[in-house]
């Protein structure tokens, strides 16, 4: 039977534009940004890996985020996986080719077609590694390469982070005929720091697009299936896009809230999102979430949710409440960077810092900072 679990949306259409923005311009990658948890990740795997499979190439994933602090290592790694995959053929057809048709003879002349021969060891310098990865890849494979690097802005984060996207960039330059790409991530505002450094504006590197998130498709199958396990009742339609708005268009959180009102058979859904605010579970994540900062900054992240200006005159009083005496507007700078390494602050466009989580927003709007200590 299905469950509420077994709810999706594709995306092909989406998919097959964005193959098509890239096919259109070589050596460019595409960039989508978009806040954390709205399905990034999901469609790479789910929709733009099938369709760039479809359109005869080979899509090759790789997470900065998994290892932070070797970046390029993590993309090698995710090409030798690949070049290994494609390399020793899965299928018993496959194998058997391999190893018994070894010499074919025709008029005395013999044509081998055992092992194939061997080649120069791939040079160990990650950056020149990468460029022979590629073309090592796409030639054994015989297909162009989609390189879907996933959480980009860890290359903001890192040392040598510039080297890193100049390498990119080179090789994503001179390979353009076998080698398209594709990056995701959830800070933009991180990216262009680290190219603007480098001397570079972002949209001269790659095409930025802002990552569409879910809509009606994905409410109304929640509804439906609603309707299906309580005969009789149902949810609004406008309810739910209310709500999907408010909680910051995060499909697994959406789902997760349609759960535990199915769970207790209630339609109400902005009340369900209050209940959902204090669950156990909820607050034990939020708690998690501060667990690592310290008092000043919970403050600070507290006035910034209230919308507070945070260098305010009448902000800094508030915070000369939590270490007895005015802090310096430098303290708090330093402590919204903090916060914003951490991930629960960010900075919209060229809009105020705010808090990244809208629900996390609200959770902390009604709290005072006693509850947070
Ligand atoms: N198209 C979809 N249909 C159904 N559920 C989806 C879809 N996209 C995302 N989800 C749900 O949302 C959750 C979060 O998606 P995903 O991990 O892709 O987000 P993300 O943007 O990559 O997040 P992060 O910034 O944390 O990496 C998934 O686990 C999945 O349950
Ligand atoms: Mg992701």
């Amino acid at each position: 039977m299905k469950t509420f679990d077994d709810i999706e949306v594709r995306r092909p259409a989406l998919a097959k534009s964005y193959l098509g923005l890239i096919h259109a311009q070589p050596g460019r990658p595409l960039a989508m940004f978009a806040p954390r948890r709205v399905g990034k990740t999901y469609f790479l795997d789910h929709d733009l890996a099938p369709a760039a499979r479809q359109a005869k190439s080979l899509p090759v994933y790789a997470d900065l985020w998994l290892q932070k602090s070797a970046p390029l290592e993590a993309i090698n790694h995710a090409l030798e996986e690949s070049l290994d995959d494609v390399t020793v053929p899965g299928s018993e057809v496959g194998r058997l080719a391999r190893t018994t048709v070894r010499k074919v003879g025709a008029l005395g002349a013999s044509v081998d077609f055992g092992d194939a021969p061997a080649r120069r060891p791939l040079p160990s310098a990650a950056e020149l590694r990468l460029d022979a990865l590629v073309v090592r890849l796409a030639a054994t494979a015989g297909k162009p390469i989609l390189l879907m690097l996933d959480e980009i802005q860890a290359l903001g984060e890192v040392a040598g982070g510039e080297k890193i996207i100049a390498t990119l960039r080179a090789v994503l330059h001179k390979r353009r005929d076998i080698l398209k790409s594709v990056f995701t991530g959830s800070s933009q505002e991180t990216m262009v720091r680290m190219l603007s450094t480098a001397g570079s504006p972002m949209y001269q590197f790659a095409q930025l697009l802002d990552f569409p998130v879910l809509g009606d498709e994905f409410l109304q199958q929640l509804a439906d299936h609603f309707a299906e396990v309580h005969p009789g009742k149902s949810l609004s339609l406008e309810d739910l896009r209310r709500v999907f708005a408010r909680i910051g268009f995060k499909p697994g959180l959406m789902r997760d809230l349609v759960k535990s009102l199915s769970a207790e058979g209630l339609t109400d859904v902005d009340a369900g999102v209050k209940r959902f605010l204090l669950e156990d579970r909820q607050v034990v994540g939020w708690s998690a979430l501060l667990q690592p900062h310290d008092l000043f900054e919970r403050a600070v992240l507290l006035t910034i949710a209230q919308g507070l200006p945070p260098m305010g005159r009448d902000t800094l009083d508030t915070l000369a409440t939590v270490q007895g005496s005015r802090p310096t507007v430098a303290k708090v700078r330093a402590a919204i960077e903090r916060l914003r390494r951490a991930g629960l602050l960010v900075k919209a466009g060229g809009g105020p810092t705010a808090v990244d989580d809208p629900l996390f927003a609200e959770y902390l709007q009604g709290r005072s900072l006693d509850e947070l200590k």
